[in-house]
């Protein structure tokens, strides 16, 4: 049955009406089950022992078939061409820092429909793009058919505050790591105010990972909510070629402010140049070592890096940093930032118990703001900007379903450049260009971000 739904989307390809092809989707059965990427909630003591890096998503990471859930109000079932990893798949997938089961648990306790989503499995992944399958009661804006990539705020919008700022929802989660039916499947439940029109010049699987990462640098680094950034700001970029660092450097690049990338190989260097930055730091070469051991961080190495930096810029401190590998810099970032200037974070991949000199940061009138994904309309503005061209996919290479936990391995690793894809339904790369005009426009550029 889902054959029968990836056939109808096929025949969309090279249509001169896709439109109208998609549209046939609605007369198709709904599949009583799909394949979908999930942890197991009897596994989740499998890693215990084991230091982090260790525990290897390609042991806990299962293609299963499970039962298609039935639709709620204001939710579009999706048949899901193509995801992306992210951090989050890892974190869910080496159960820490907590299980996801947790997450869904106290899901399933807030009404009788979410709890649907507190099973003995967990089906994961936070992006998405692919074609409306169905639509459930009160639905209006998107229909069986319609092309779309899905963002991963999911918001109840009961309480007050988060009608300010969608963010501020209590119960705001992250679709695919604190709700079930995610998008690493060939179909996938979300509520509709994720979807947002796939750009038409990108296919299925670059469509699909800028997504989470996109829509949270944007709001980190471009929204008021963030850091704000203006032309001519100098914005320290750590892992500037990762997930969510290929996005700011590009929105630096594209918003008239300076990067300064920080990355630890000459690949990760030469993708940041590709994207047009000029001034990159290879941290691994350079051998930045901010703590003398587990327990004590070298300001002598601070100061390094701050030469280092004013060196590349012709004197001048960062107005921001984006932070996210925690732990290990954060107490470089604080004392990095120009006076007056402001560290964003969003994550601690390295340890999420920072310590920094706090003189540095009230003396010199610093800020650190905490910024965490991004509301629907950052989304949207974010996946905008993908589809005007102006801010390019970067997914470096791609996997079938069936070797999701492969391709989480690799981010797990940092073995990777940009985004690993995952080809969902799609049967190969390259399907679901639309506008091929726009697309050619932008192609050098799309290559050239594609990193290797
Ligand atoms: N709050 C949110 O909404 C949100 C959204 C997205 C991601 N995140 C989190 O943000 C983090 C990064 O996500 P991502 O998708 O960008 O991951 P990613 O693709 O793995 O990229 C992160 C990059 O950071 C650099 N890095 C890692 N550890 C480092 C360390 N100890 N010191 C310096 N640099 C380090 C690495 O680049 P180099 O080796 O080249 O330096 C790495 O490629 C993850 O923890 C993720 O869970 C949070």
């Amino acid at each position: 049955m889902v054959q029968d739904i990836l056939e109808a989307i096929m025949a969309a390809e090279g249509s001169e009406q896709p439109g109208r092809e998609l549209a046939g989707l609605a007369g198709l059965p709904v599949p009583e089950s799909y394949r979908g990427v999930v942890v197991r909630a009897e596994e989740t003591r499998m890693f215990e022992g084991l230091a982090a890096r260790d525990k290897d998503p390609r042991t806990s990471l299962h293609v299963q078939e499970v039962p298609t859930p039935e639709l709620g109000p204001g939710e579009a079932l999706i048949a899901v061409m193509a995801s992306a990893i992210n951090y989050n798949t890892v974190w869910t997938s080496i159960f820490e820092p907590v299980s996801t089961f947790r997450f869904l648990r106290r899901y399933g306790r807030l009404s009788a429909l979410t709890a649907r989503h507190d099973l003995p499995y967990h089906v994961v992944g936070s992006d998405a793009a692919g074609v409306v399958l169905r639509t459930g009661p009160g639905v209006t804006k998107w229909s069986p058919g319609d092309e779309v990539v899905a963002h991963c705020l999911s918001v109840e919008l009961e309480d007050a505050p988060g009608h300010d700022d969608t963010m501020l929802d209590p119960q705001q989660r992250i679709w695919g790591f604190e709700t079930n039916f995610g998008g690493l499947a060939e179909l996938a439940v979300v509520k509709a105010n994720q979807l947002m029109p796939k750009p038409r010049h990108l296919s299925w699987e670059e469509a699909a990972s800028p997504g989470l990462v996109n829509s949270t640098a944007y709001r980190q680094l471009v929204s008021h909510h963030g850091a704000n950034m203006k032309q001519g700001d100098v914005v320290l970029i750590w892992g500037a070629s990762g997930g969510l660092g290929g996005y700011a450097t590009q929105m630096a690049l594209n918003g008239g402010a300076i990067p300064v990338c920080v990355v630890s190989s000459p690949d990760k260097a030469e993708l940041c140049r590709r994207m047009g930055a000029e001034l990159v730091i290879d941290r691994a070469a350079e051998g930045f070592r901010f703590w003398s051991d587990e327990h004590t961080q070298d300001p002598d190495e601070w100061r390094r890096f701050g030469e280092r930096i004013r060196e590349l810029t012709g004197g001048e401190d960062p107005d921001i940093v984006f932070e996210h590998p925690g732990r290990e810099t954060f107490g470089a970032s604080v004392y990095v930032a120009k006076r007056g200037g402001t560290i964003v974070t969003c994550a601690s991949t390295s340890g999420f118990q920072h310590q920094y000199d706090n003189r540095y940061l009230w003396m010199h009138l610093k800020r650190i703001v905490g910024s965490h994904f991004a509301n629907y309309h950052e989304a949207w503005q974010a996946n905008r900007l993908v589809a005007l061209g102006q801010i390019h996919p970067t997914v470096s290479r791609t996997y079938p379903l069936e070797q999701t936990g492969q391709a989480a391995y690799e981010v797990h690793r940092n073995l990777h450049q940009g985004k690993v894809g995952v080809r969902c339904l799609a049967p190969t790369d390259g399907l679901g260009v639309r506008d091929a005009e726009l697309r050619s426009r932008h192609e050098d550029a799309i290559n050239r971000f594609r990193g290797r």
